[in-house]
């Protein structure tokens, strides 16, 4: 993906980069130092020049256009060579505002640089002119990002968002062993917003931490609710997604015990669900946080298993109660036997290490019957039951709906 550092040396006077070529990458200046010159009306204008610790060649690789200028050594050079690959994925993460704005900012430096040789165009000014078609969609893409930052912050006090409950039956006996808390928001100028678009501009703006604040107390809330209706009992839980974002935030703990305190709740009865992902970015500050949470009684489980790379021995370590294999091995189970392979294999993993194993986005039948025979332990998806509002879910609790499964 990104590769191991590559260093290269120039001699004093050599070209390092010429005006108008191709960049595939850019530089930092460990020892020596460069000249940066454009031509202007037939002569050399130096720009500028660039010593130690300095970087250059940069904006190529940022905006995909030529380079803006020569660069020559003025004294042997060693450089760190920072390739396309290394930086375009961390360009490809940005922010869409920052990317636009980082953007931007390049085209009117381009634009001061393209000034300079008014007198003289030459062909790289008409290549590196900006592509209108790329800089609308930029623009269309951050004020759209900043619409639904702003609306996203005025949604949890205007009660635009609400939880939706999707109903988990246990393997065995088919009753009902809780619910997975799913956000949802009602805007109310776009109609129904997928959480798939607002957790990320939550996750990227901040605002995740008052978003799960919201879902931890709403959750807490329900199954208060809950606990009172005839089908609840000891075991039951109400599970809520949480992000990488909030494990690594210190207050996260408290910001769950004040939901459970406030509602007096039992903490056994909400499950929180955490990606394989998110747990593998940072395994050891993760573990610490997961044993906190199992000591103050909280039900834990893998969300999205067999998608994150879980590295064995932390699975073996994490204090977790479940597993919830990803539905994309369930979408395919009836087409491809080796998903079948794969789900056996993960069932006997995590009965192995005492863990339940969860599966979710069942929406046939044969899926259904399949992974009883594997031994899953509970099942959600649409066949069992669709995300519900609160009162149909409670209704539910009182007398179970009478579907195909259940
Ligand atoms: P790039 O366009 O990839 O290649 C030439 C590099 O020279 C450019 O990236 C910048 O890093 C640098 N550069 C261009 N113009 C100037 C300037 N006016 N002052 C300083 N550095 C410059
Ligand atoms: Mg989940």
């Amino acid at each position: 993906m990104s590769g191991s550092i590559i260093r290269k040396r120039f001699s004093q006077g050599a070209e390092i980069f010429h005006e108008g070529e191709l960049g595939s990458c850019a530089y930092v200046i460990e020892s020596g130092s460069v000249e940066i010159s454009t031509r202007r009306g037939g002569s050399k204008v130096v720009l500028a020049q660039r010593g130690p610790n300095e970087i250059f060649g940069e904006m190529a690789i940022v905006d995909d256009k030529p380079r803006s200028a020569t660069v020559t050594a003025v004294e042997d050079c060693e450089l760190l060579v920072l390739s396309k690959a290394q930086l375009q994925q961390r360009i490809d993460n940005l922010d869409p505002v920052l990317k636009m704005v980082l953007g931007v900012i390049l085209d009117r430096f381009r634009e001061s640089l393209r000034s300079m040789h008014s007198e003289t165009r030459s062909p790289t000014d008409v290549i590196s002119a900006v592509d209108p078609q790329m800089q609308i969609k930029a623009y269309k893409a951050a004020i759209n990002r900043i619409e639904l930052e702003q609306s996203l912050r005025v949604a949890v006090e205007d009660h635009q968002l609400e939880l939706f409950f999707q109903p988990l039956v246990g393997g065995r006996d088919g009753r009902l062993r809780g619910f997975e808390a799913l956000s949802r928001w009602r805007h109310p100028e776009r109609g129904l917003v997928s959480p798939a678009i607002f957790i990320e501009a939550a996750e990227e703006s901040g605002l995740i931490f008052k978003l799960t604040e919201w879902a931890l107390h709403s959750a807490c809330a329900a199954l208060k609710r809950i606990e009172k209706t005839p089908l609840f009992y000891d075991d039951f839980t109400i599970s809520v997604n949480v992000s990488a974002h909030e494990l690594s935030e210190p207050a996260f703990i408290n910001i769950v015990t004040e939901a459970v305190q406030r509602t007096g709740v039992n903490p056994k009865n909400l499950t929180l669900e955490i990606t394989e992902s998110a747990l593998m970015k940072n395994p050891d500050a993760t573990l610490e946080v997961l044993e906190d949470l199992k000591s103050l009684g909280f039900s834990l489980s893998i969300d999205d298993f067999g998608t994150g790379y879980s590295s064995l021995s932390y699975l073996k370590r994490y204090p977790v109660h479940a597993i919830k294999i990803d539905r994309s091995f369930i979408v395919d189970l009836e087409r491809d036997p080796r998903c079948v392979d794969i789900i056996r294999a993960l069932v006997g993993l995590g009965h192995d290490l005492g863990l339940n194993v969860v599966c979710e986005g069942i929406e046939t039948r044969t899926q259904y019957d399949k992974l009883l025979e594997l031994g899953c332990d509970a099942l959600q998806g649409y066949l069992i039951g669709k995300p519900m509002p609160l009162d149909d879910a409670l209704a539910r609790m009182c007398a179970p709906a009478v579907c195909e499964v259940c």
